[in-house]
């Protein structure tokens, strides 16, 4: 009878636990998804993973109000914090899934706004949203035949939980969109927007930056392949998506013109902290001749000037690569016999100008990454 009472307080004990970190129970079943995650910026969204939010965060006018607002897309998990019921603070939620498994496999819908979006989640229990063509339109009703007051149990489907395969939102990418579409300042400006445009593209953002990769989706499966969960441009795992930017380079009278042509359906780099950047070397008898950069950015402002985006009202100037777009650089430098043209496409997470601005010295965040390279031999 002891040891029984000792195991029920065990039990109790391991449950208060996961019920303060959602994705524990996860990632028992879906062990290589959760490692992808945790790498991922869906598990770092907060201030105390994400210095750049921070930094952002910190010279906020919101922040003097003590309103952390951000939490409904970097940190809806922290469900104390959304209710109104704590103020934010560094726990294990901020630290270890700002954005759990459930904050996206619940989105039932997005309501639009012009604002911003929202998510509405289904509040039914342990019920999960999922795509797969093959079962589309499906639900897989998780079933448990408990006896012996609950401690043992026979399960039918997933064994833990129900999986609706029916919403529209996970094949089309729209369940990405009650976050990323787009964010108004509080002057009605919208400081980002993803600018999506679906065009003649097949794919979507779940296609592109989830893309199926080798592993079993769940313990209880031996082979297979499962979406990628580690969405990061901050590491270079990203590596894959620079299949979508295609470069051609071409020879004429005066010089020669790079065209780069954006597969993306969105923007390339939105977001008022980056800057994306075209270089261009020529490699001539074991020299190296640089050329002109060419920078691609929105620069957002007020009064003429560029600002911080809770000032902004204006967009100052903006020649950031948009949706499906093909962009031509000319370049007025002729190219000789066995000359090679070194095209490099890449970015800064944050522009090295608004870094010092705001103080952020992290090397990852002020580094040029490469996204694409080529190089072209005459
Ligand atoms: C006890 C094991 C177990 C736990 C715990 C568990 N799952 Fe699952 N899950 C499975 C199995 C097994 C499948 C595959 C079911 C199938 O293919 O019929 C699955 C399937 C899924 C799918 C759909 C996969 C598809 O086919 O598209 C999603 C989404 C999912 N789980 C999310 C979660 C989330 C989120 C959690 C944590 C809140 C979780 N799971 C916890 C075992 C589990
Ligand atoms: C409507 C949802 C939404 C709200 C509200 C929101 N953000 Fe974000 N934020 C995002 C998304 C989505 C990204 C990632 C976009 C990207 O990388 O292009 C992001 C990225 C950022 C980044 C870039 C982070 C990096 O690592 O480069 C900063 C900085 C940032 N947000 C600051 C804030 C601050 C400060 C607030 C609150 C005052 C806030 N955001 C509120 C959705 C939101
Ligand atoms: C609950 C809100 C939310 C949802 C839903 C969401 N995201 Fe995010 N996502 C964010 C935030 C916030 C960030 C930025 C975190 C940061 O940089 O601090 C982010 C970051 C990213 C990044 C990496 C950008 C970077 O700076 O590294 C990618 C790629 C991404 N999301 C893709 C997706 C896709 C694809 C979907 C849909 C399957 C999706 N997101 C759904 C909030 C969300
Ligand atoms: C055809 C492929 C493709 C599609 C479709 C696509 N993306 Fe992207 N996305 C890219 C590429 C390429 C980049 C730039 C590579 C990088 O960020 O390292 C990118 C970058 C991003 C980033 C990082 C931007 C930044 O500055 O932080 C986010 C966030 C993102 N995409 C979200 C989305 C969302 C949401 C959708 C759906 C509307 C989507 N993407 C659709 C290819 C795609
Ligand atoms: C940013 C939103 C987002 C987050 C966070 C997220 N997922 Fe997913 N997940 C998706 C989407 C969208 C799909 C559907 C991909 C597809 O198959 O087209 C998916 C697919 C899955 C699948 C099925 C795999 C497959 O190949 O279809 C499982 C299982 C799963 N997720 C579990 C998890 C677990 C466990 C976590 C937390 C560790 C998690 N997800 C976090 C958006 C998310």
């Amino acid at each position: 009878m002891k040891a029984m009472l000792l195991f029920l307080l065990f039990v109790a004990a391991t449950t208060q636990s996961q019920a303060e970190l959602e994705n524990a129970t996860c990632k028992a079943c879906h062990p290589l998804i959760y490692q992808e995650y945790r790498n991922s910026m869906h598990s770092k969204a907060s201030i105390y993973k994400d210095a750049v939010h921070k930094a952002v965060w910190d010279l906020h006018p919101a922040k003097a109000k003590g309103n952390y607002n951000c939490a409904k897309c970097h940190t809806p998990s922290d469900h104390r914090l959304m209710k109104g019921k704590s103020k934010l603070t560094d726990n294990a939620i901020q630290q270890n899934e700002p954005i759990s498994c459930q904050q996206c496999h619940k989105i039932q819908s997005i309501e639009k706004h012009a604002r911003a979006n929202k998510n509405i989640l289904t509040n039914k229990k342990k019920y999960f949203f999922s795509a797969d063509k093959e079962k589309k339109g499906k639900k897989v009703e998780f079933k448990e035949e408990s006896s012996f007051f609950g401690l043992f149990t026979k399960t039918i489907g997933s064994p833990y939980h129900d999986i609706d395969y029916s919403n529209e939102n996970f094949y089309n990418g729209n369940a990405c969109m009650g976050c990323h579409s787009h964010k108004e300042n509080g002057k009605g400006f919208a400081v980002c927007d993803l600018e999506v445009k679906q065009g003649d593209s097949k794919e979507t953002c779940i296609s592109c930056h989830m893309p199926k990769v080798q592993g079993p989706l769940a313990n209880q499966k031996e082979h297979g392949v499962h979406a990628y969960h580690g969405a990061n441009i901050h590491s270079s795992d990203m590596k894959a998506l620079s299949k979508y930017i295609k470069f051609a380079l071409e020879k004429d009278g005066s010089g020669f013109t790079v065209t780069i042509k954006n597969e993306a359906t969105h923007t390339l780099f939105p977001q008022p902290l980056r800057l994306a950047q075209l270089r261009v070397t020529i490699e001539r008898s074991g020299n190296s001749i640089p050329l002109k950069t060419d920078s691609f950015a929105r620069v957002i402002g007020s009064n003429g000037k560029a600002s911080m985006p809770w000032l902004a009202d204006t967009i100052i100037s903006d020649n950031s690569i948009k949706a499906l777009e093909t962009r031509k650089i000319k370049y007025d430098t002729m190219l000789q016999e066995g000359d090679q043209v070194v095209v490099t496409f890449g970015y800064y997470i944050v522009n090295p100008k608004a870094a010092k601005k705001l103080n952020i010295a992290d090397p990852e965040a002020t580094r040029f990454i490469v996204l694409k390279e080529e190089r072209f031999t005459f």
